[in-house]
């Protein structure tokens, strides 16, 4: 039996200030009591209205995140719960509605138009909430990119996507001027934190202090684009994927029926805007559920991530598996928590094994609720309801909205408990709207009515899904994405190495490592040094997050007679596996 109400739910707090001044109507939510009934009747268009679409069939995401809350009797409630490393800040939905207006007007006077990309560099404060829906209001496309990027992460990003305007920081503008040259469609940097700026930069604090709070939001046609992210595949640079308004239906439902909000919840996404869970459920899902949201700029740590769930007295707290598992690690240091105020806790990302399900019964006497979507998806499509019975790592059912299905190689599907592709029917509203620039990768994404999540999957005689792995060489490390190539581009760079091959290693805290075989060049010897250069070289480069750990120096490299790496045959090689057939390699 599934249902969402649970008694669980009771146990959720209120902070004083979040208190509403008079509380709406509370929309009924689908009846998921029959989760048959349900799955079959549900229609996503009769959700459109819970959105806010205007009478000629158009919305702006922000302005259903954010903007008809600003009008309704949560205007004072607080939005945004900001905690920094040594002060913190608190929006209500009035007030990110007025800075968000000033921002969308200072991308106005500068000229902005409809679909231009405008891309974001910043950590977790509060002007990145505040710029991503400014933009969003203007008509444009928001960027987002995570922190940790280096000049090549971001060149690949600002130059594929023809970004006309960055808003970053004093801090991390420098990694972009190391690559402004080669970049000839951005227009102007803005800097959030400096009023004394070059000729080309425009000073955030300057700008927003002279521009109007008020903004006439751009009204949008269901499918125009939003945001976009970049995402690795298994061959070339990361694909900009584009998500448009209509997304945000599904982001609000899931949120709603998955993470379980209610208005009373203060709720935690540890998932940072650069990646698709910080934007689909760290800004415009809980946003449109009028939900008080808790945002920590900070690095992991045990202590203060207990901290902030105990000072906010978070109620539904989102994260991934190898955040518990670090926690796990961290052993007893919740007991010196209060962390009572938790009554619902969800992970995406990666597998959600058995063994830390049964961890969280022991340190926060609930269950972790896992579920499976990916950047291209845009928002939850299998998961566990907040009171379905967990089936320790299995990822759930499809939500209501979503056929899901395995398949074979050719489409067809195939029995309960066999193994194959896990696919969709691409019918869902936060299903990408395009690959930026590059429509022959959108299409491989497609056979025979289906859209091809790259995973492999069995499903069960009840309907639950197991995750098995990826298809193809992707790498999942700590729940982020990495794509091998490039890992192997950027270490091929380095001068000791000729040629590389990564792959994905089995680790029990992340998940996988990165794993590089390396070919020396002549005259360069493996060595510690040579290791920790090389490593800091890809961190500073490409990202800070996607470095390979683990090193192998080899002579040769496994290759097809076209030369292409086989990744398997390493793969097989480190693990011990039949390397399966080699008649296409050299
Ligand atoms: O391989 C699957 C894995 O993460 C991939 C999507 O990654 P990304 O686009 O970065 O989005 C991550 C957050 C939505 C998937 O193709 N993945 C995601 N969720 C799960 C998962 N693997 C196992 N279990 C999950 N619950």
């Amino acid at each position: 039996m599934i249902t969402t109400d649970t008694p669980l739910q009771k146990q959720g707090r209120i902070i004083v200030e979040n208190i509403i001044e008079k509380p709406e109507t509370i929309v009924p939510r689908p009846n998921l009591q029959d989760y048959d009934e349900t799955y079959r009747t549900f229609e996503w268009t009769s959700a459109y209205d819970r959105v806010e679409w205007n009478d000629c069939g158009r919305l702006n995401a922000a302005e259903s995140a954010v903007d008809r809350h600003a009008r309704s009797s949560r205007k004072h409630k607080v939005a945004l719960y900001w905690q920094g490393a040594d002060r913190n800040e608190k929006y209500t939905f009035l007030e990110l509605s007025h800075l968000s207006n000033r921002f969308a007007n200072v991308l106005t006077e500068l000229g902005i138009e409809k679909r231009d990309r405008v891309f974001i560099f910043l950590p977790r404060i509060p002007e990145l909430y505040v710029s991503f829906l400014g933009i969003l209001k203007t008509g444009a496309v928001a960027g987002t990119m995570f922190s940790a990027f280096g000049p090549e992460g971001l060149y690949d990003r600002l130059h594929d996507s023809g970004a006309r305007y960055l808003i970053t920081n004093s801090a991390l503008k420098g990694r972009v001027y190391e690559i402004r040259d080669n970049l000839p469609d951005l227009e102007r940097i803005i800097v959030v934190d400096e009023t004394d700026v070059a000729e080309d930069e425009v000073s955030y604090p300057e700008a927003m202090k002279k521009a109007s709070e008020t903004f006439d939001v751009a009204e949008m046609l269901p499918d125009d684009p939003a945001f976009m992210l970049y995402t690795s595949g298994t061959t070339g640079k990361p694909k900009g994927v584009v998500h448009r308004h209509l997304a945000i239906v599904q982001q609000h439902l899931t949120t709603e029926w998955v993470l379980d909000l209610h208005d009373d919840d203060i709720y935690w996404c540890t998932a940072d805007p650069g990646w698709v869970t910080g934007v689909s459920y760290g800004i415009l899902g809980p946003f449109s559920c009028g939900a008080s949201v808790v945002v920590h700029d900070g690095r992991f740590d045990p202590d203060v991530w207990y901290s902030i769930i105990e000072q906010y007295r978070v109620t539904v707290w989102y994260s991934a598996p190898t955040a518990f598992r670090m926690l796990m690690r961290a052993g007893d240091v919740y007991k010196n928590h209060d962390l009572r105020s938790l009554r619902h806790i969800c992970s995406v990302g990666e597998p959600l094994n058995a063994e830390i399900v049964h961890w969280g019964m022991r340190a926060f006497k609930l269950p972790i609720h896992d579920n499976f979507w990916q950047t291209e998806t845009g928002g939850i499509l299998i998961a566990n309801y907040p009171s379905m019975p967990i089936k320790p790592g299995w990822m759930g059912k499809s939500i209501p909205g979503i056929t899901a299905a395995i398949v074979d190689d050719d489409g067809n599907e195939v029995s309960p408990g066999v193994e194959g592709n896990l696919a969709l029917k691409p019918d869902f509203p936060s299903l990408m709207l395009e690959i930026w620039k590059n429509p022959a990768k959108y299409q491989e994404y497609f056979m025979g009515g289906w859209y091809l999540t790259g995973d492999r999957a069995v499903q069960h005689e009840d309907g639950y899904f197991l995750f098995v792995g990826r298809a193809d060489d992707v790498i999942n490390t700590s729940g982020e994405r990495v794509g091998p190539f490039e890992v192997e581009s950027a270490l091929i760079e380095h001068p000791a190495i000729v040629e590389a091959g990564v792959i994905g290693k089995p680790d029990p805290l992340r998940g996988e490592i990165i794993k590089a075989f390396v070919v020396l060049s002549d005259g360069y010897e493996a060595s510690d040094d040579l290791e920790s250069d090389v490593r800091r070289f890809v961190k500073t480069r490409l990202a800070g997050h996607a470095y390979p750990r683990e090193f192998e120096v080899v002579e040769t490299l496994p290759k097809t007679r076209s030369g292409k790496i086989v990744r398997r045959m390493l793969r097989a090689k480190e693990l011990g596996l039949p390397v399966g057939d080699v008649s296409t390699l050299e």
